[in-house]
């Protein structure tokens, strides 16, 4: 499924998908959520590391706010249009745009947010969508829903409390305060920061690092670690190891001859 606000270039393992529409710094709507989830999904084996990122001053300034106005955007159902529907409608259609955000934790690639400028709202929670996040110096992290009379709903609240612990997401949340890029990095929220023109070198040198280990590897890792986070029990993530290793052992073993 194609769009038109994302650009898919595929380079060998990597795919690279920009949010394109940066004259709206790269605004949200659900037929984007919808095709990023469609990405998600349909990658193929041959792709290992997919990168998010966004084309010119912003990474995303979350969703188009237009969507709250009675106009909405053009070819979108509008959020008035929607709550007309009904709860079950308004559920139903929150589960659907989840799915733009949730099918990266699923997919077998290893997901990089190359994080610059501003990633508010939904782009902050695109953000939190990734495996890693590597962002430039300059760049900032806002949830701003609450101050609109919402919650964040669009995956990225288990991910924020993973990463940052319960009071410092339920901070980041309720004042929707821009966290910079540095305390970003200090509190976990992202892997590096690198000054604004070297991220891309070191977005691809951190995608080099991954190609560099054994495909098969990688690809049990992932859903393992993912794992241990849905699901910290320790037996349970033990046999989880055991049931990883298996294959992997076997073949190494015979690759020794
Ligand atoms: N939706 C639609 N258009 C947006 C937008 C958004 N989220 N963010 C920016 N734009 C548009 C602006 O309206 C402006 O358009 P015009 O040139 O036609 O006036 C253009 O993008 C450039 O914006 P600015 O001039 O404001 O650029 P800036 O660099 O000075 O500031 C910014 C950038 C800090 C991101 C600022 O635009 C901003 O605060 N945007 C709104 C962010 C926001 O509140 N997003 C919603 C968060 S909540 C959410 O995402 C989840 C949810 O479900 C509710």
């Amino acid at each position: 499924m194609s769009h038109p606000h994302l650009l898919v270039e595929t380079d060998g393992p990597v795919r690279t998908l920009t949010l394109d529409q940066p004259e709206r710094r790269n605004a949200q709507t659900p037929s984007l959520w919808a095709a990023l989830a469609d990405e998600a999904r349909s990658l193929g084996d041959d792709i290992r590391v997919v990168v998010l990122k966004g084309a010119g001053a912003s990474f995303s300034a979350g969703i188009d706010t237009a969507m709250f106005s009675a106009e909405g955007v053009a070819g979108e159902e509008s959020m008035k249009g929607l709550v007309a529907r009904g709860e079950d409608a308004v559920d139903a259609a929150i589960a659907t745009y989840q799915e733009g955000f949730t099918a990266w934790a699923q997919c077998p690639a290893v997901v990089v947010a190359q994080v610059h400028g501003h990633a508010i709202g939904a782009g902050f929670q695109l953000a939190l969508a990734a495996d890693l996040r590597v962002a430039a110096l300059d760049a900032w992290f806002a949830m701003r829903e609450t101050g609109l009379g919402l919650v964040p709903d669009l995956g990225g609240t288990g991910p924020l409390v993973h990463l940052v612990g319960y009071a410092r997401a339920l901070e980041m949340c309720a004042t929707g305060r821009p966290v910079s890029a540095p305390e970003a990095h200090a509190m976990g929220l992202v892997n590096s920061i690198v000054p604004a023109a070297d991220l891309d070198a070191a977005t691809y040198s951190l995608v080099g690092g991954i190609l560099s280990a054994p495909d098969e590897a990688v690809r049990a890792l992932k859903p393992l670690l993912r794992a241990a986070v849905d699901d910290p029990s320790r037996e349970a993530q033990l046999a989880r190891e055991r049931r990883a290793q298996g294959p992997l052992l076997t073949a190494l073993v015979d690759g020794l001859g």
